[in-house]
């Protein structure tokens, strides 16, 4: 049985300045496969080029559609309804529109964000259109 993260292991990892949240082992990150993960309350997709992670909030800001069930282009995340393209750690489209990232690194061989998201200048669309 796989004992899993200890409490001790984590805390380890937080800081009074930084929230840090471990997320998985390195291991569950596939080379180039988009693997969901939650944090605080937002779905991001996190993905992995060349050893890189990168971590994006996962609702499309076209038109909601799920980034983690996407797939990679060269450096970029391809969405699976309209196949927009974001940029894998930055979250940057082609345009002015941008996803949410959050910072993502590996250590012990496991997988850690910091859980306040990085905010880039973002256009949102809206359903309706756009
Ligand atoms: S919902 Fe992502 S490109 Fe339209």
């Amino acid at each position: 049985m796989d004992p899993g993260l200890r409490r001790d292991d984590i805390s380890k990892h937080m800081s009074s300045k930084t929230n840090t949240e471990c997320i998985g082992k390195s291991e569950d990150f596939k080379e180039g496969k988009g693997k969901k993960v939650i944090i605080g309350f937002e779905d991001c997709a996190v993905f992995r080029k060349n050893g890189k992670l990168g971590c994006v909030t996962s609702k499309c800001v076209h038109k909601g559609g799920p980034l983690c069930d996407g797939w990679m282009k060269g450096d970029k995340i391809v969405c699976p309804w309209h196949f927009w393209e974001f940029d894998f750690q930055t979250g940057k489209g082609d345009g002015d529109e941008s996803q949410g990232s959050y910072k993502i690194w590996e250590e012990d061989g496991k997988v850690f964000v910091e859980t306040e998201k990085m905010e880039t200048p973002r256009k949102e669309y809206s359903p309706f259109g756009g």
